[in-house]
């Protein structure tokens, strides 16, 4: 979808088309714009205001087809509530949930414009309201060869009016960067599995390089030289093979250390030997969600051209069971040197992480190292879809990541680790096991898993197995991939490192 901005006498001076026309409404006093619908309508505007089922501060959206003296097909007039639930706090997040309920009300709509009115009187609001129309915009429909037209909404161009159109557009750019890295997530992540494995995944990060990003892509021989034993065992069952895949932007100071953010990327997860149940393991191609995170990351901040020092790590392989897969009893030994003993094939994830996460802070001597991964089936159970899991061994870090999740709607919950948990994976035969004694904590136990491949890098977890897939919809995503993980982790970047 496009996103264009005019100023009230542009889109009077005849560029007024058919198609949707919304108007945003913050009091009774109506400005001279929405004066002059209201007149040619016949007082629609005036009407609307005064039913007592249009609530200022609701958010109310009245929708008529077919007004009367318009051009456009249709009017929809919004109640713009100019404080959110948390008055001042996380008004940007206000603003783009707005953005994202207008693009809902468009519906399946058939017209191929709309034209939103933002009272400008207040801040940047048509800066985020249009960034909120965006990301929920991106829908996932290339695989419907006999689309019939009414089952998509058909709007691919907006015109916000806006009175302050430069100083809007200039805050609009980055968000429009951050947005496109949005869309590169939601888009490997719901690629089918046939489509997107390791290799075709390490083919669209090498797209990046177009906008200044560096990449590497390791294969199995060089992984296996680099003595990454366990992520390179969770793909031995498969005919794909696995791939690491390392991006870096240098935006920063020479020789500042980097920021680095490492991602799981099963793109598919049968359980492996442990296979899990045929019931929704379709779901797994969503396996990929942390990686799917860091490489719309890195798409974002070298959009922005963000001035820091970042590196991507993303570990790729497909997880199935076959002649040449791993078995649970197997034990292999990761780069750091550590061993693990190997009980069930289908905690691969932590397997994976292992050696990604020590090759980077072994290679990077990073600042820090978040990781993203659909990790455990327990973060679902504790905290369904509203909080992905965090965990940290840095309360700083942590706090920080706690506000960027409040800022940006990806909201995080802390758990915890000790050295208690840790101990529930000591292994009788190896240095750790790949899952817990069975007394549960699953989601804790495989953060103590990670915890043994950091060494002292400050470094934080996130646990987006309940997050990265949505099958209702969110307020900016529809159904499916959410891409969880981008823009908090552009707000952490922006706010404690630029
Ligand atoms: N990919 C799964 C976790 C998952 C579950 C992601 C649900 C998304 C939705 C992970 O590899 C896994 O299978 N974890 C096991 C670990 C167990 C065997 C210790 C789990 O959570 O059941
Ligand atoms: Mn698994
Ligand atoms: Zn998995």
């Amino acid at each position: 979808m496009k996103i264009s901005f005019m100023t009230p006498s542009e889109y009077n001076q005849g560029a007024e088309e058919a198609g949707i026309l919304v108007v945003g409404v913050h009091s009774t006093d109506l400005d001279s714009f929405q004066e002059a619908i209201d007149s040619v309508t016949g007082g629609q505007i005036q009407r609307i205001m005064t039913c007592p089922e249009f609530k200022m501060d609701k958010g109310s959206m009245v929708h008529i087809p077919h007004p009367q003296g318009l051009k456009a097909q249709h009017l929809i007039v919004v109640a713009v509530n100019t404080k959110s639930k948390d008055g001042k706090a996380h008004l940007a997040l206000h603003w783009e949930n707005l953005g994202g309920d207008i693009l809902s009300a468009f519906g399946k709509s058939q017209q191929k414009s709309a034209t939103v009115y933002m009272p400008d009187s207040v801040g940047d609001m048509a800066a985020s309201v249009s960034y909120g129309l965006m990301l929920k915009s991106w829908s996932f429909d290339k695989y419907h060869t006999k689309k019939t037209p009414n089952d998509f909404c058909q709007v691919k161009a907006v015109h916000v009016v806006t009175s302050q159109k430069t100083s809007v557009e200039t805050l609009f750019d980055p968000l429009q960067k951050v947005a496109k890295g949005v869309f590169l997530t939601r888009e490997v992540v719901s690629e089918p599995p046939n489509v997107l494995f390791p290799e075709s995944m390490a083919q669209k990060a090498k797209e990046l390089e177009k906008i200044g990003v560096k990449v590497e892509v390791f294969g199995e021989a060089e992984m296996k030289k680099l003595g990454m034993h366990a992520l390179v065992g969770v793909g031995l069952g498969s005919a794909h093979e696995s791939k690491m895949v390392v991006l870096q932007w240098k935006g920063g100071e020479k020789d500042e250390a980097p920021l680095a953010f490492v991602g799981k990327g099963v793109t598919f997860d049968t359980g492996g030997i442990s296979i899990k149940p045929s019931q929704d393991m379709d779901e797994m191609k969503y396996d990929m969600a942390g990686s799917g995170a860091v490489l719309g990351l890195m798409k974002a901040l070298a959009g922005r051209k963000a001035k820091v020092n970042v590196v991507g790590v993303l570990g790729m392989t497909e997880n199935m069971p076959d002649g040449k897969a791993q078995r649970p009893g197997d034990i292999v030994t990761t780069m750091s040197g550590q061993t693990i003993e190997i009980l069930n094939t289908d905690a691969e994830g932590r397997l994976v992480l292992s050696d990604a996460l020590w090759y980077t802070q072994d290679r990077f001597k990073p600042k820090t190292i978040i990781d993203l991964a659909t990790l455990t089936g327990a973060i679902v159970v504790a905290l369904g879809s509203d909080h992905a899991g965090l965990f940290s061994n840095d309360d700083t870090l942590a706090e920080q990541l706690t506000k960027a999740g409040l800022e940006t709607g990806e909201k995080l919950w802390r758990l915890p680790l000790s050295e208690a948990y840790d101990k529930d994976i000591d292994s009788v035969v190896a240095d750790v096991k790949n899952i817990g004694s069975g007394r549960g904590a699953g989601s804790i136990t495989a953060a103590q898993f990670l915890q043994r491949f950091v060494n002292k890098t400050k470094w934080a977890h996130l646990d987006i197995a309940g997050t990265a897939w949505d099958k209702k919809g969110k307020k900016l995503s529809q159904a499916g991939a959410t891409a969880v993980g981008v823009r908090l982790l552009n707000e952490w970047v922006k706010t404690n490192y630029e």
